[in-house]
Order: C-alpha cells, then structure tokens, then sequence
C-alpha cells in the first residue's frame, strides 16, 4: 500500500451529528433489509453503519407484484414500505445486531399520518443499540391528500417539529428529491430541529410494457434509483449542504470510491449505498477497501477533508 502524507494508513472516520462512524460509507435504507440477512455476505462491522428498512408502527405487506423493474443505469421500484414493523424489529433484528458489536445501527421512520411516525418512534426509543433515526418524508399524508410529506414546506415542518419532540435519538431527516426547490426543504428541514439531513430518496417515475401496454409495475408510478439519478442525486446534495449548517448524507446512484468523493466535495460529510447492492451485494464493503486505497493514492490523510471542498476555479 502506499503512504499517505504522513505515513500512516487514511483517517476515514467521520462525525455526522455528534455521532462517530469509522468511515462514511453506510448501506442505505430497503436495499439491506434489517443488516442481519447480510451477515454472511459482509463484514457489518467493516461498514461505517446500516440503515435499517422503513419502519412503521406495525407490519406492513406492501404492494402487489410486480414491483422491481431494471431501467438503463437504474432501477424502478414500488415495494410499498413492506417492513415487519417496529415492535417486531426491536424483538427479531436488534438482539443480534447488538451482538454483532462494532455496528452504527439507524432506524430508518416513515408513516401515513404524524401520529403514525410519532408513534414509531415512541416504540424505537425503547430499543437498545440504535444510535439515530432517520426519517422517510417521501410518504403520502393520507390526512392530507396523499401529498408527499416532504413535498410541502409547511407538512415537512410540522412533521420534523413533531418527530424531534418525541426522537430520544439524533434525528436524519431524509429528504425527498420530488420538489422544486431542495434547498428550501433542506433548511425548513433544519429550522425545524433536525440534527442532520440525508439525501436523496428516489424519483418518482413509470415504465410502460409497448407489447402489452401495461405498466410495468402494478403500483403504474415507483421511485427511481441508482446510476441514471447520480448526477441529479449530487446537484441536489450539492444545493441542500449549501443552505445548512447541519451535515448532510448524500445518496443517489453511488457504486465506487470516486462517486464517494464526489459526493463528499459537493458538502456531503458521509453517503450512503443502495441499488448498488442488488447487483453485488458485497457494493458496501468493497466501496470501503476501494476508498481506503483512493485516499492513500491521493495521499488524504483524513477523509473528513473532502467534505465541501470542491474546486471552483
Ligand atoms: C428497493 C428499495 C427500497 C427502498 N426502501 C426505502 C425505505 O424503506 N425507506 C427509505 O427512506 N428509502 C428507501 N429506499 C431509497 C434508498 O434508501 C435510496 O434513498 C435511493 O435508492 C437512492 O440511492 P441509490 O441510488 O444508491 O439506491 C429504497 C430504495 C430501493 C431501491
């Protein structure tokens, strides 16, 4: 291996709202299950932390199939927010995550009315060995029209004022990319209490079958992720990290260690993984080993340097 500058192997570790990670890579949210079903493919501990699947006051079947659908560079999916619900997680998952040691574990909320999230969380603050909660705003308002609760200003407020209030846990509040303006979202998102922000959900968009002439996913409308959304997913980072003071986690089609420092010059401290791991579901750890040696080619001594330090001139 060669040498960083002063010799020894690069400093990943990073700090993202008081807490401390080993490095910035974290498996992202319904692309790793709960963490433990990828015990055998990954060294956990090796990962900077797992984002668990969405999780709501009780289980959730989700939509019918079909719900994944491959797209050139991406992947369209309406899985429906399926998840065994938060009692369950705390009785099934948490146990053997706590035993497996070493692991950031965060607790990815989402809900169908504020209550619903604020209850979720009651239920979380129970559980030991979650470090944080991050929180789905890319869900429709069922008290409201079905309107996204991240996509409107005044829902999003009310909804991270609430969830801050009951959250014993620092709060991520993750946000949705189906807006005009991330940077407004971003900072309601901050003057509302959240400790960090996470970004970016997936887009909404469809696929036709031309033969058959049906969608082809029963839900007709699924959220877009992976590659094809990289370049927006890092513009939106870019405009969030840029109107907050909170650190941000940026997502959105991250596969290598240099998508990583790409997100991370564009103002993202940490970022996280997830349709990268359908295809190889080992993307998480191999992206760790391959940042590892990026850093110390490039002699950086310690990764938290790339945060915000994009090159204008
Ligand atoms: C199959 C699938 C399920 C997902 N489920 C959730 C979820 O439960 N909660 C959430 O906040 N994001 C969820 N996401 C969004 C991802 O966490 C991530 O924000 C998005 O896919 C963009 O990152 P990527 O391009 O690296 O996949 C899901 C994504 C996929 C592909």
């Amino acid at each position: 291996m060669t040498a960083t500058t002063s010799g020894s192997s690069p400093d990943l570790s990073v700090n993202v709202a008081g807490i401390s990670f080993k490095n910035p890579i974290l498996a992202a949210s319904g692309t790793f299950a709960y963490g433990v079903e990828f015990e055998d493919v990954v060294h956990l501990p090796r990962l900077g932390g797992i984002v668990v699947k969405g999780l709501s006051k009780e289980s959730m079947i989700g939509n019918p199939p079909p719900r994944l659908w491959e797209t050139a560079a991406g992947m369209l999916n309406a899985i429906g927010l399926q998840n065994i619900g938060a009692p369950a997680f705390l009785a099934e998952k948490l146990p053997r995550l706590r035993e497996i040691k070493n692991i950031v574990v965060i607790a990815n909320v989402f809900g169908y009315t504020r209550e619903d999230y604020e209850r979720t969380i009651e239920i979380l603050n129970e559980g030991e060995g979650i470090t944080a909660y991050e929180l789905n705003v890319s869900c429709p308002n069922t008290q409201q029209g079905g309107l996204q609760f991240g996509s409107d200003p005044r829902t999003l407020d009310e909804l991270v004022t609430t969830a801050k209030r009951v959250a014993q846990r620092p709060l991520i509040v993750k946000l949705s990319p189906n807006v005009t303006s991330i940077a407004q979202m971003a900072y309601v998102a901050q003057e509302s209490g959240a400790d960090a922000l996470s970004l970016i959900n997936t887009f909404v968009a469809m696929a036709i079958d031309p033969e058959t002439r049906k969608p082809r996913i029963a839900n007709v409308t699924a959220g877009l992720s992976g590659p094809a959304i990289k370049p927006i997913a890092l513009r939106m980072v870019y405009d969030a990290a840029h109107a907050v003071k909170i650190p941000v986690m940026g997502m959105g089609g991250i596969s290598t260690a240099s998508d990583v420092v790409e997100f991370m010059l564009a103002g993202a401290s940490a970022v996280q993984i997830g349709t990268a791991s359908f295809w190889d579901p080992c993307a998480t750890e191999k992206i760790v080993d391959e940042l590892q040696e990026w850093c110390t080619d490039h002699h950086i001594d310690q990764i938290a340097d790339l945060t915000g330090a994009m090159i204008l001139e």
